[in-house]
């Protein structure tokens, strides 16, 4: 199945490579426009973001694809009324990831909650139809006092997921690659393809 991953973060793509393997998997091409992310929740930008690529694609893809796949994701800090939310990509886009992970931390009140979750909303848009289905996930955890490590990308660094005591820019990948929210998002994704696959 050739899906057209509507993204051109390379975090994201990096792990689809691992998550969505036994795919051809097709990044948004760099003579593309960019894709609107204009929505208030993470299921209205991925549907957006899934919606906008495959009509694009119809009219000018260079190859044929089955489906186009958006992801819409971010970090949910409780103690921040669920910011940066949908708007984790934007958050204080001028700054190196490093500043940017230390000023999220420096937002928070002292002695507040550090609970956080990572959300992941996939979009599947198939080709064939026009209609869309949704995958969600996410991973619960805390916020480290300091970022740790340099795995993975965004907030990585300062997010521990629960059951660990180091952050996911410090455990294996593979640690990662079995229980984020993109991971778990994925699984339910392969799972209800495989589903259609053995459909009468
Ligand atoms: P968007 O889905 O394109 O709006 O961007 C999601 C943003 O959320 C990314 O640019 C990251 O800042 C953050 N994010 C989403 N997933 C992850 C993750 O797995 N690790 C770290 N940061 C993430």
């Amino acid at each position: 199945m050739r899906l057209l991953l509507a993204s051109r973060n390379p975090g994201k793509l990096r792990e689809f490579a691992g998550l969505l393997s036994g795919f051809a998997l097709i990044p948004w091409p760099i003579e593309a426009p960019e894709i609107p992310e204009d929505g208030a929740f993470f299921r209205d930008n991925a549907g957006h973001k899934a919606a906008f690529a495959r009509d694009w694609w119809r009219s000018h893809g260079s190859e044929p694809v089955d489906a186009v796949l958006a992801d819409d994701s971010g970090l949910c800090v409780d103690a921040l009324w669920g910011g940066p939310g949908v708007l984790s990509a934007r958050f204080a886009a001028a700054l190196s990831n490093d500043d940017k992970n230390r000023a999220l931390l420096k937002m928070l009140p002292r002695d507040a909650s550090r609970t956080a979750r990572f959300v992941c909303v996939l979009a599947l848009a198939p080709m064939q139809e026009d209609g869309l289905r949704f995958f969600e996930a996410c991973v619960e955890g805390s916020l480290a006092m300091e970022p740790h490590g340099h795995k993975g990308f965004g907030y990585d660094p300062i997010f521990i997921p629960e059951g660990f005591d180091q952050t996911f820019g410090e455990l294996p990948d593979e640690v990662k690659a079995r229980l984020s929210h993109r991971a778990r998002a994925a699984r339910a994704l392969r799972e209800a393809l495989a589903t259609l696959a053995t459909e009468p």
